[in-house]
């Protein structure tokens, strides 16, 4: 079994990665979408998403960090992917789920869904341009608007050689409306013979059960409920029995903290935090308490002090 943590766009930066592979529990980071769609990016924009890339493509615990591209461009995406393995990612994923209305006017993330052949064309290209000991591997959504084609996509992502294959169990939109549709994944799975990885509503250790069960597979692809539950993956790996007491998700509240000192401002430091504390809510009263008292708070500033101030009582 394998647990991947997601690729989030302005949660999941390298601080938390940090943050959550200390913890433990997961085989494989995916960066947040680094978008490419006119010219090539300069190498300041890769190491910006994946600084990793200059620890040899590891988070500081030993985790690799695959870097996600996304865009419509299958010669431009390929000259990229080489760019990035020649900086030392350790794997390239393609990004096929992005829902945001900017991306898709652009032409891609999860329009791309719409056009298999294009999806084949944009896998293929990059396959063929990196070296074979780099893996390459594509996230989607279960289509556009709807699932129409949910299995020719996954067969143009197999049959262009990726070796991997996750599934966010939604179309673009459905967005982020619960349910997940774990039940599609199990077609998908029976039909491919590549590694085909579920995501999607995993909140706790009963939606893992019953993701597993309705889809089949066995490896998971982990976003919002690992940030909400820091130890889930290690606790459907069985690694341990319990959540994290909330003395210790303080202390990584901390380091956190710490880390994000390192940020260009007070402004966005905040909001990571308050980000953060929102997301524990679901599993920690009193990051519910917490987070009730920095809702409404605008000033950067009174957010930290406040913070601060809980962490240090
Ligand atoms: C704030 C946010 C940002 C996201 N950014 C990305 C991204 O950069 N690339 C990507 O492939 N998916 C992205 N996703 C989708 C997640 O990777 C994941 O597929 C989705 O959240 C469902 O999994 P979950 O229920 O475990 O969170 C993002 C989701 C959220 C909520």
């Amino acid at each position: 079994m394998t647990v991947t943590l997601a690729p989030m766009e302005g949660v999941v930066d390298e601080y938390m990665r940090d943050i959550m592979t200390r913890i433990g529990g997961f085989d494989l980071c995916v960066s947040e979408f680094v978008r490419v769609s006119q010219q090539l990016l300069p190498a300041s924009v890769y190491y910006r998403y994946c600084p990793e890339l200059k620890n040899g493509g590891t988070t500081a615990s030993g985790t690799p960090v695959h870097v996600q591209l996304m865009g419509g461009d299958a010669s431009l995406l390929a000259e990229s992917a080489q760019q990035l393995v020649e900086l030392g990612a350790p794997g390239i994923d393609l990004n096929f789920g992005c829902p945001a209305k900017t991306v898709n006017k652009r032409d891609a993330g999860a329009t791309l869904l719409q056009w298999p052949t294009r999806v084949h064309d944009i896998v293929y290209a990059v396959r063929k341009a990196v070296p074979v000991h780099i893996p390459v591997s594509a996230k989607m959504r279960l289509g556009y608007m709807d699932k129409n084609l949910y299995l020719d996509n996954a067969h143009a992502v197999e049959d262009a050689g990726a070796g991997k294959l996750t599934v966010h169990a939604r179309t673009k939109l459905e967005g982020y409306k619960p349910p997940a549709h774990w039940e599609y994944l199990a077609p998908i799975r029976e039909n491919l013979s590549i590694r085909v990885i579920a995501n999607g509503e995993i909140w706790t250790h009963e939606d893992f059960q019953a993701c597993k069960s309705i889809s089949g597979c066995s490896e998971f692809m982990i976003g919002r409920g690992a940030i909400a539950r820091p130890s889930l993956a290690q606790e459907i790996k069985k690694e341990r029995e319990d959540k994290l007491s909330w003395g210790e998700i303080m202390g990584h509240l901390h380091d956190y903290n710490m880390l994000l000192l390192k940020m260009d401002s007070d402004h966005r430091r905040a909001g990571r935090l308050k980000q953060w504390i929102k997301l524990l809510s679901r599993t920690y009263d009193p990051s519910g308490a917490l987070f009730a008292n920095i809702r409404r708070l605008q000033e950067p500033d009174e957010i930290l002090g406040s913070i601060s101030g809980a962490i240090a009582a």
